[in-house]
């Protein structure tokens, strides 16, 4: 709706005063209960050298020739405009009638989109930290394909290193099976704890860690075989702990996968060509790497533009940066991608600074498609970084090796919300406490935790996220609750056509966040900033409650005035449900 005010107000200035202005801020003026739009005419008053208060009460009479405007005054250097109010109720309609399933794919129809988050190893077990870019990465997956994307998600799982010849050596010496079927991941951080303490005395110990990943290296049948078994079964695990925050990559290809070991593929995805050895090789042919005589190779960029860093070590491995440049390769030359994003914390911002630099000087991007003015354009690659979560009460019942493991931390999640909803309610049977307390936490704790941006760092915490009073899942939704109680015995009645049009501030209000849905989208999608949506969530609830409060809905005598007021209801019901399904987070029925 500003839309369309903006351009009716941006043809006006250019016609009447010759500028041409791509965008104009329309803001919400403090009285809003007489004035629907606001904007300040200092952009114009740099533009014409004028005194912008003149300019303000001069372009007053102009305004008024825009069929939508009813009235608009000038305060300062500030107008202020009025629009009829059948314009609420016709983009009310306009709104009503979209298909929110299909309203944006014709955009990127068939487009790709790679992500890489989740940021795991297939020996330590989810934890607290593991909230942050599975639940980030896949509200914005899901965004991505609402957009119509295709999207590729891949872990990009940590699955090789030295790590493996202490776990192997460890797993010979303390063998257990059951334990590694029963739960792989715990099972090989204890091996892992306990190998690594006994190392420290133990030099011995320690060169037969070394030799053990050697012999992994050099295609041992034994060692790959549990290799296979620990990253079978870990990766189990953990996609396990993910389906409880509607989390699930496509894909996990570790990073064992560019060392061209032909270790046995967990998933179906198309075979590497270029592994990291023949990558450093085409960098150094291209001049952009070099080799010391110690046989090591260094990227130095031009202009110290970036830190030096190394690709290959003087006993020919390869480190963290060369997989990820051998995973740029693999995934543009078999997906041409529009964009990569990577969802991984900030810790990480320098490599992938270095990898994307790396890539773009040796022409892995590939063009995808060509610019309306006729450039081509090739992958963009993006990382998304997050900051930290860090705890606010360190006493937890289950914390052990200074890891708060996220299955505890669900788990206590389910125990604290049945307290809550139990002071609440007291007629529930067993059978609905438990179906409702599921989906309070999941809730409770993917809002708490994704409406923060991803750019600060946040503290965990149980009160905060689990409330019904302020910012927060649970209230969010009790309100889409209580709306569809509201509009449940009136399915029937919603296709009658009605002539009442929305009079009242909060009518119009709701109005306005309804209709601002699309643009929250488009940004969060620009940003990659999940939180953005959640803001809209929480203040589209502020809205409609204030909606809910002022006037009357069931009790309504007009019966045109009634309906159309359901009619929003159910639009708020469908919004808000739609914005949360991106979100990862499932709506309740009941509360
Ligand atoms: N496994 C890596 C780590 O533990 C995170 C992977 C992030 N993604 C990437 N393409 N580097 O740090």
């Amino acid at each position: 709706m500003e839309k369309a005010l903006k351009q009716d107000i941006l043809k006006l200035i250019k016609e009447n005063y010759s500028i041409e202005l791509y965008d104009i801020n329309l803001t919400i003026p403090p009285k809003k209960e007489m004035w629907d739009f606001a904007f300040n005419c200092g952009i114009l008053s740099r533009e014409l050298k004028k005194n912008p208060n003149l300019i303000a009460s001069e372009i007053l009479p102009l305004l008024k020739t825009i069929s939508e405007i009813t009235d608009v005054s000038s305060e300062g250097a500030f107008v202020n405009i009025k629009v009829s109010k059948d314009i609420f109720t016709k983009k009310f309609f306009e709104l009503y009638n979209l298909d929110f399933s299909s309203q944006f794919s014709y955009i990127w129809n068939g487009k790709k989109i790679i992500v890489d988050y989740i940021w795991a190893n297939v020996w330590k077990p989810l934890h607290i930290g593991h909230m942050c870019t599975p639940n980030i990465g896949q509200a914005m997956i899901n965004i991505y394909k609402k957009f119509g994307y295709d999207v590729i998600s891949d872990s990009h799982i940590g699955d090789w290193g030295i790590i493996f010849g202490k776990l192997i050596t460890a797993y010979k010496l303390w063998w257990d099976e059951n334990k590694l079927k029963e739960n792989a991941v715990d099972y090989l951080l204890e091996l892992y704890v306990k190998i690594t303490s006994e190392i420290e005395n133990d030099s011995d110990l320690e060169q037969k860690t070394r030799d053990e990943f050697k012999l992994l290296s050099e295609w041992n049948p034994e060692s790959i075989e549990l290799w296979s078994k620990f990253t079978k079964y870990s990766i189990e695990a953990m996609n396990k702990n993910l389906a409880r925050l509607n989390v699930k990559p496509d894909y996990n290809i570790g990073e064992s996968f560019y060392e061209w070991l032909w270790l046995p593929k967990m998933e179906d995805f198309p075979d590497l060509v270029f592994d990291m050895h023949s990558i450093v090789v085409e960098l150094i042919s291209k001049w952009i790497a070099t080799q010391n005589e110690d046989g090591s190779v260094w990227v130095i960029f031009e202009n110290d533009k970036l830190p030096s860093c190394i690709l290959q070590k003087r006993d020919w491995t390869h480190g963290y940066l060369a997989s990820d440049l051998a995973c740029i390769k693999y995934r543009t030359s078999n997906w041409t991608p529009e964009k990569i994003v990577y969802f991984v914390d900030v810790r990480q911002q320098l490599h992938f600074k270095q990898a994307f630099e790396i890539a773009k000087n040796a022409w892995w991007l590939i063009p995808h498609s060509v610019s309306p003015k006729g450039r081509e354009v090739a992958t963009e690659l993006f990382h998304a970084f997050n900051w930290f979560i860090s705890w606010k009460e360190w006493a937890f019942s289950t914390r052990k090796w200074n890891i708060i493991k996220l299955w505890d931390l669900l788990d206590e999640a389910e125990i604290r919300a049945k307290k809550i909803i139990l002071e609440k309610r007291d007629d529930l049977d067993k059978k609905e406490l438990n179906e409702l307390s599921k989906i309070i936490w999941i809730w409770a704790i993917k809002y708490g935790h994704l409406k923060k941006s991803r750019e600060t760092d946040m503290i965990f915490d149980w009160d905060e996220f689990m409330t019904f009073e302020w910012n927060s899942g649970p209230y969010i939704q009790y309100a889409y609750v209580r709306a569809l109680r509201i509009i449940e015995n009136f399915w029937e009645n919603f296709d009658m056509k009605v002539n009442s049009i929305f009079e009242s501030l909060e009518e119009i209000e709701l109005v306005k966040q309804l209709w601002s849905y699309r643009e929250v989208l488009v940004d969060t999608f620009n940003k990659n900033m999940p939180h953005i949506l959640c803001k809209y969530a929480y203040d589209l609830t502020k809205t409609f409650n204030s909606f809910y409060n002022a006037v009357h809905i069931l009790n309504e005598d007009d019966f045109e005035k009634k309906i159309l007021r359901l009619k929003m209801v159910k639009l708020f019901t469908i919004t808000l449900k739609d914005a949360f399904s991106i979100l990862g987070i499932e709506m309740p029925n009941k509360m």
